[in-house]
């Protein structure tokens, strides 16, 4: 069972990107990758489809993988809800660092927020690399805010109060700048493209009702997660002066793009 299962319902609620974002995601790999779009594309971690429905809709050579049935029945549920003559996404559930694919089985492989939060990230990128055919691209994915803004700042302190706490607050993966370093001695081209940017009013209470959905997070036992919130809303208050004032900051979905 994932930790990802008990969060599933509630990711995209928390979670979602602007509209036309994902398709802009889908715009920006095919173009920096130089390929035809359509092409054959593995969406690993792939959730809830919050990025890969706009390859579905594409109509890309599209599969989902997902360790997460939760996750992966959420995607299954939201495609089916469209109805009509959408196609309906290809969703695997297997875990990432042992595919079910053959070699070069893949014109492009999509990574969207799934490294910081995996165990094992580097078997990932390996088997994602075995299932990319030559001069295919590995395309890691992010949203980014801005490291002063209110999310940066509260996942500062939330690790803070894990500690105190004597929770392991550890990433159990690998953040973006060490799975960069981990790919650039083996990738012969590697670019960073904006895909889109965006501006999103942030407040402390959102950081804090997201957090509580978050799959580590969630994770904890249920006395140190509500202490961990209660002192994290004081910081808040004491830090921003409210947890309902909104600050306006500029976002932006980068892609690390690297061809082997
Ligand atoms: C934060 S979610 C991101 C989902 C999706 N990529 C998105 O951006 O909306 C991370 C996903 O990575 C998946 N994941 C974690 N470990 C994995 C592994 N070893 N192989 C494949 N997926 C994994 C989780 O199940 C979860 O669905």
């Amino acid at each position: 069972m994932s930790h990802f299962d008990a969060v599933a319902d509630d990711f995209d609620r928390f979670r979602a990107l602007p509209a036309g974002v994902p398709a802009a995601i889908r715009d920006a790999m095919w173009e920096a990758l130089g390929l035809a779009r359509g092409g054959r594309v593995l969406d690993l971690g792939a959730g809830t489809g919050r990025v890969g429905a706009a390859f579905v809709a594409a109509g890309d050579a599209y599969i989902a993988v997902d360790p997460s049935a939760g996750m992966l029945a959420r995607f299954a549920e939201k495609a089916a809800t469209q109805g009509g003559s959408a196609p309906s996404p290809a969703l695997v559930q297997a875990d990432g660092r042992a595919l079910p694919f053959p070699g070069s089985a893949f014109d492009a492989v999509l990574l969207v927020q799934v490294l910081s939060g995996a165990p094992g990230w580097r078997s990932l990128l390996t088997e994602a690399r075995r299932v990319l055919r030559p001069d295919g691209g590995l395309v890691l994915g992010k949203a980014i805010g801005p490291p002063e803004g209110v999310d940066a700042r509260m996942r500062a302190q939330v690790s803070v109060i894990l500690a105190e706490l004597g929770a392991d607050a550890r990433p159990r993966g690998a953040q973006r700048e060490e799975a960069r370093a981990w790919l650039a001695p083996l990738a012969r081209r590697m670019t960073e493209v904006t895909a889109a940017r965006w501006q999103a009013a942030r407040t402390p209470r959102d950081f804090l009702t997201r957090h509580a959905t978050g799959a580590r997070f969630a994770a904890l036992p249920r006395p140190i997660q509500d202490e961990a919130l209660r002192r994290l809303a004081d910081w808040a208050v004491t830090t921003f002066g409210a947890l309902d004032a909104p600050l306006i900051e500029p976002h932006a979905f980068v892609l690390d793009v690297c061809v082997f």
